[in-house]
């Protein structure tokens, strides 16, 4: 156990990380099971779990916190802009990566992967600092810059700060259908080099559905969440609602975040929000990581359909049969109910 830290770390067993490392090429060591649920994390998490666990929050902090590939992107961008008063300037001049940092990015960026990344970008000063930079503990940026801080994570509540949410940071909390969170974080994985996933769909929804997916397994990560949904400081979501009714959505957040919008600027900001405008805008879609190298070729886009309910063609129907055996066992126990 970690100074700091509650919960036990342990490597996955040998045989298992010997299979995840083959399918997860840019993970170079080996994986992580952390806590009574088994968080399965990339090596470099050892390193930083009591730093993000006792994490000094501020009480003007906005966290955006997410299982993987739930409109993770569009909800920081929406917040964002309406907690910052809709300033598209700076919204399209700084990357939102930098407006708000994803508090463990450093994990899936393992050292190995970076050193290779910058043997690639060897002509480029710049290039080289930025690899830099996301290989380094987001915890330190975000300790030195100004308030309020956004800050995004994949992590589930129970690995974050213990007064997160009695400090006073509002969390917005975005939940999305497991099938379509894994077949989108299919494609992503496969996209980034530093994820580098290189079996199929099959064996990535097994993975998938006994937790060996990085920040699985999936349904706890929600369920915290969703028993915290009465919480004034949280605002639970689904990825689905947030689709079907953006500018009801904008409207939840500002009134979430204190904020008055009249209903022009709640259209101007729902059309910024459309994924066709989404798709171009190069603040949001990972164009920073694309000039390092760190995306694919001849891959699904980073923003990709934007839609709920993809995922029926990539499923086979015993893999469907078994997901609804499985979705039942896992929603027995919980009044969470997805909008599907
Ligand atoms: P798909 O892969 O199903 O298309 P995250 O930001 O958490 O990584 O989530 C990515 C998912 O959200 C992707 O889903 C992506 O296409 C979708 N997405 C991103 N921006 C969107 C937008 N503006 N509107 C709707 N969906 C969006």
């Amino acid at each position: 156990m970690a100074t700091g830290f509650p919960y036990e770390i342990r490597d996955v067993d040998p045989e298992t990380n010997r299979q995840l490392l083959r399918d997860f090429t840019g993970e170079r060591t080996g994986f992580l099971k952390v806590g009574p649920q088994e968080w399965l994390l990339a090596s470099k998490y050892r390193r930083l779990a009591a730093e993000v666990y006792n994490f000094k929050v501020r009480p003007d902090d906005v966290w955006v916190v997410t299982f993987p590939r739930s409109g993770t992107t569009m909800t920081q961008e929406l917040v964002w802009l309406v907690a910052n008063d809709l300033d598209y300037k700076t919204a399209s001049k700084v990357d939102l990566l930098q407006r708000f940092p994803f508090i463990e990015f450093s994990i899936v960026n393992h050292d190995d992967f970076i050193a290779e990344l910058k043997a690639e970008n060897a002509g480029s000063p710049g290039a080289q600092a930025t690899l830099d930079s996301l290989a380094a503990s987001q915890v330190d940026v975000l300790d030195q810059a100004a308030s309020p801080r956004f800050i995004k994570t994949h992590l589930p509540l129970s690995l974050l700060p213990p007064d997160l949410l009695s400090a006073g940071c509002k969390v917005v909390y975005v939940a999305r259908n497991p099938m379509d969170a894994a077949v989108s974080f299919y494609y992503q994985n496969r996209l980034l080099r530093n994820m580098g996933y290189v079996g199929d769909f099959p064996k990535y929804w097994d993975y998938f559905q006994k937790g060996l997916v990085p920040w699985c397994p999936y349904w706890p990560h929600i369920i915290e969440a969703w028993n915290q949904r009465n919480n004034p400081n949280l605002l639970f979501m689904f990825y689905e609602h947030v689709v079907k009714d953006m500018p009801g959505t904008i409207r939840k957040v500002a009134m979430f975040l204190g904020k008055q919008m009249t209903d022009a600027q709640v259209h101007k900001l729902a059309d910024h929000m459309h994924i066709d405008n989404f798709r171009n805008n190069p603040s949001v879609n990972m164009d920073v990581l694309d000039k390092l190298g760190i995306i694919s070729k001849n891959e699904q886009s980073f923003i990709r359909k934007g839609k709920p309910g993809g995922w029926a063609s990539e499923f086979t129907p015993e893999m469907k049969e078994s997901c609804d055996k499985w979705i039942e066992e896992n929603l027995s126990n919980t009044d969470l109910r997805f909008p599907w």
